[in-house]
C-alpha cells in the first residue's frame, strides 16, 4: 500500500538497527535473515496507524511495532518447518530451515519470540504498568489462548471437514489474535484517549483478522507465487481446512467483503480520523501478496 510505505520503511530500519546490535552468530544470522527478508509489515503498520489515530508519537510505537513483527516472524519460521507446513519459500527466499537447517530455524523462532518481550520491556517511553499490560496481551495472543493454539488446531484439521464455526475459530486464534494484539497495543500506547474506543477497535481487529486469513486462504488457490513470495497450492497439497475448501472460492470472497464492511462500521464509531485504518482494511481484502 503506497500510503503506508514510510511506515514500512520505518519498521524495516528499526528492526535492522535493533538486531544488528547483537554480536554476530549463526543464530543472529538466521534471525536477521527471516526478520529482514521483507514482508508486508501489516502488524507493525497496525500498531502505528492505531497509535497515530490518537496522536501517539511514533518513537513510542517503534519497539511495540518491532515486538509484534518479531513474534510474527517467529510464527512464520515455525509454520514452515517440515513438522508443520513443510514449505521451502517465504518472503521470496528459501525458508529459514532450508537456509540454516531445522535446528537453527527452531532456535531462531524461539529467540525471536523472546526478543519480542525484550523489546516491550526496553521501551523507554512507556511506564511499567503499561509495559506489563502489553507483555500480558502479547503473551496471551501468541500462546495457548492465541496463535499457538490456532496452529495446533490447524494441524489437527488437516484431511478433515470441519464446521464453519470451527474453522472460524482456528483462523481467529492462529491469525486474528496477533492482529488484535497489534491494534490493542497501539491503543494502550496512546493512553486514556483511546480507552473509550477499545471495543470498537477490537471489533475492527477481529473483522480484519479473519478477513486477512480468509484472503490468505484465497491466495493459496488463485495467487501468484512470484507476488506472494511463498508457494501457492500449499494448503491444497496438505488438505488444509480453509475457507475456499469449505465454502467455495466465491463465498469466501464474499465473506471478506462482508468482514470489510463490518470493520469500516466499527471504525466509523470512533470520532478520530480512521481513514488510514479503513484503507488498510481495504488493502487486506484486495491484496495479491
Ligand atoms: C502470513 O502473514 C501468515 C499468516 C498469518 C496468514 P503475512 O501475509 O502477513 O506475511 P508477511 O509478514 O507479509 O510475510
Ligand atoms: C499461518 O497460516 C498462520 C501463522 C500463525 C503463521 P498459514 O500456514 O496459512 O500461513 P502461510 O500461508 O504459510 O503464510
Ligand atoms: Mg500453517
Ligand atoms: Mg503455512
Ligand atoms: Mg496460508
Amino acid at each position: 500500500m503506497n500510503s503506508t510505505k514510510p511506515l514500512q520503511e520505518r519498521i524495516d530500519n528499526y528492526l535492522t538497527t535493533y538486531i544488528s546490535q547483537f554480536a554476530p552468530s549463526n543464530l543472529q544470522q538466521a534471525m536477521s535473515y527471516s526478520l529482514l527478508a521483507g514482508g508486508k509489515r501489516i502488524r507493525p503498520i497496525l500498531v502505528y496507524l492505531t497509535g497515530q489515530m490518537f496522536n501517539c508519537p511514533l518513537d513510542k510505537l517503534d519497539p511495540i511495532a518491532a515486538a509484534i513483527e518479531s513474534m510474527h516472524t517467529y510464527s512464520l519460521i515455525h509454520d514452515d518447518l517440515p513438522a508443520m507446513d513443510n514449505d521451502n519459500l517465504r518472503r521470496g527466499k528459501p525458508t529459514c530451515h532450508i537456509q540454516f537447517g531445522q535446528a537453527e530455524a527452531i532456535l531462531a523462532g524461539d529467540a525471536l519470540q523472546s526478543l519480542a518481550f525484550s523489546l516491550l520491556c526496553e521501551n523507554q517511553h512507556i511506564d511499567n504498568q503499561s509495559k506489563i499490560n502489553m507483555i500480558s496481551e502479547l503473551a496471551n495472543a501468541s500462546g495457548l489462548a492465541g496463535m499457538c493454539l490456532g496452529q495446533s488446531l490447524d494441524l489437527q484439521a488437516e484431511h478433515q471437514k470441519v464446521t464453519l464455526e470451527h474453522l472460524q475459530n482456528i483462523h481467529n486464534y492462529k491469525t486474528g489474535a496477533l492482529i488484535q494484539a497489534a491494534v490493542r497495543l497501539g491503543a494502550y500506547a496512546s493512553g486514556d484517549v483511546a480507552k473509550p474506543y477499545y471495543q470498537m477497535l477490537d471489533d475492527y481487529a477481529q473483522a480484519i483478522g479473519l478477513a486477512f486469513q480468509i484472503q490468505d486462504d484465497i491466495l493459496d488457490v488463485i495467487g501468484e507465487q512470484e507476488l506472494m513470495g511463498k508457494p501457492q497450492g500449499s494448503d491444497i497439497a496438505l488438505e488444509k481446512s480453509t475457507y475456499p475448501a469449505l465454502v467455495g472460492l466465491q463465498n469466501a470472497i464474499e465473506m471478506t467483503n462482508t468482514l470489510y464492511r463490518q470493520a469500516i462500521d466499527s471504525l466509523r464509531q470512533i470520532p478520530y480520523n480512521s481513514q488510514p485504518l479503513q484503507d488498510l482494511a481495504g488493502f487486506i481484502i484486495n491484496r495479491n501478496s
